[in-house]
């Protein structure tokens, strides 16, 4: 092959690569009628899943919280937030009704690459020892009443089967985790331990999934909230359904007859769904094979690494970088999410970002407008097609709860809010640009002007605090 390429005349070459992003191109695209085909799966799924366990590729987990934040929770909360590539603490004075955030302050701590793949024990140290740290840098202006047990809200991102609302036991990792032995076990029971070890006395009073804890944080600003979306390193939503409507649940009917299911659609998967020999070979390399599809066509800890798996592919057969394959182009997840990013939202004439990101990265230097132009047309059909299947889940969870037509309350229009959270819808602005404009398209001007996507930056910590609130072990005192 390596012959072959070097008598390749250049015309040839361009042709060839052009031919590979018309191939692209077609294997990528989602026409309107393929994304209602997704939507509609993704409601026969959800069904499924809340019909039975293990009923569906959607785990539609049983969250425990079957009441949003009213507004009136008071006094001081931690909350944790472990998921992604960061990690979060923060702490909260709520006010109650009056006050709501008195006072929050929060700390973020990036997570050692090498803690993702360790033991499970060095990560919640990890996590423990950071907690107490912020813990102790706590200032006057944050009350707790004498003789009181700090509590904390724990936001863990990863799918968690719930046996209560403070416990639950690990699925399976996701995004890039890949620790041993926590699958199956308690994470509160192993947090908590941890928490000791550091000496720090606090209690876990919640734990909660990322786009549970949007959930709350949203609905605490505005009670039309009922999903959450999370678009960052993974992808998942959550939503509010009706108690009755879970077959699989055989606890007591809640009072309010509501309960909070986080899907987990990251593992959502349809023979609707638009998937090229790249997925399918970054899906068997990857550390999950057959698991999380959906989530490997969307959210930001796969996108970039797409892109890098399709240059790669015109820089072997087409020799588009040169004669021979530049080594870093070889490396896989080389190219971040956000340096594709900063490529596509390249507004110069001589596409100069796109230059700098391939030498800087890539070790690419050189490149033609030509060749820059081709990069950035194939950021935007990854980026695309994955904003399009996301508008498309979406829809998928509208129509589960009849909110995807424009509904009358009396005289008033419905409104329906989506909490959304995650750096790839929050700095991906062509990615959220073209989720939106899907979603209107879809489902039509009059339905539209009812639904609301809000961005709820870092709702998932306050709404874990607020969780922590609600289930406090001393509320049942304070109510008495
Ligand atoms: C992954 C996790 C899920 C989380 C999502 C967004 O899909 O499995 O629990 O909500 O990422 O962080």
């Amino acid at each position: 092959a390596l012959v072959v390429r070097h008598r390749m005349r250049s015309s040839g070459r361009w042709a060839r690569a052009m031919e590979i992003l018309k191939e692209l191109e077609e294997n990528c695209a989602t026409p309107i009628g393929k994304l209602r085909q997704v939507a509609d799966a993704m409601t026969v799924e959800m069904l499924a899943g809340l019909a039975s366990e293990g009923g569906s590729k959607l785990k539609m987990l049983i969250s425990y919280v079957d009441n949003l934040p009213k507004g009136d929770e008071t006094g001081l909360f931690y909350a944790l937030d472990l998921g992604g590539t960061n990690f979060r603490v923060l702490r909260v004075q709520l006010g109650g009704k009056g006050g709501r955030v008195v006072k929050q302050e929060f700390e973020e701590v990036s997570i050692p690459p090498n803690l993702m793949v360790g033991s499970s024990s060095e990560l919640f140290d990890f996590i423990a020892a950071a907690l107490a740290k912020f813990v102790a840098s706590e200032g006057e202006e944050f009350h707790l009443p004498v003789g009181r047990q700090r509590e904390l809200g724990f936001t863990f991102s990863f799918p968690v089967k719930q046996t209560s609302i403070s416990s639950g036991t690990l699925i399976k990792w996701t995004k890039g985790f890949a620790i041993n032995g926590t699958v199956g076990e308690d994470v509160v029971a192993e947090l908590t331990k941890a928490i000791e070890r550091q000496g720090l006395d606090m209690r876990v009073t919640a734990l909660v999934n990322d786009t549970i804890g949007t959930l709350a944080g949203g609905r605490y600003y505005d009670n039309d909230v009922v999903a959450a979306v999370i678009l960052g390193t993974g992808t998942n939503a959550a939503y509010v359904e009706h108690a009755q409507a879970i077959p699989k649940w055989h606890g007591l009917l809640p009072k309010s007859g509501k309960m909070v299911i986080n899907m987990e659609w990251g593992n959502f998967r349809s023979s609707h769904l638009p998937i090229t020999e790249y997925d399918q070979a970054l899906d068997a390399e990857s550390l999950n094979p057959g698991e999380q599809i959906f989530e490997k066509l969307i959210s930001g800890m796969y996108l970039g690494e797409i892109v890098r798996r399709v240059l790669l592919k015109m820089a072997e057969e087409a020799a588009l970088f040169g004669d021979s394959i530049p080594p870093k182009l070889e490396v896989q997840f080389i190219l971040r999410t956000p340096d594709m990013s900063a490529m596509h939202h390249d507004t110069s004439s001589d596409l100069r970002v796109v230059g700098t990101k391939l030498k800087d990265i890539l070790g690419i230097s050189n490149t033609s407008l030509k060749t820059r132009k081709l990069v950035v047309k194939v950021c935007d059909i990854i980026a695309k097609r994955g904003a399009r299947l996301a508008a498309a889940g979406i829809l998928g969870v509208l129509k589960k709860q009849g909110r995807d037509t424009a509904l009358r309350d009396g005289s008033d229009m419905q409104r329906t809010v989506i909490a959304m959270d995650g750096g790839l819808y929050e700095h991906y602005t062509i990615f959220s640009n073209c989720l939106e404009t899907t979603l209107r398209e879809m489902l039509g001007e009059e339905a539209t002007a009812s639904i609301v996507i809000k961005l709820a930056s870092d709702g998932s910590g306050i709404g874990a605090a607020l969780l922590a609130a609600s289930h406090s072990q001393y509320l049942e005192l304070e109510e008495s």
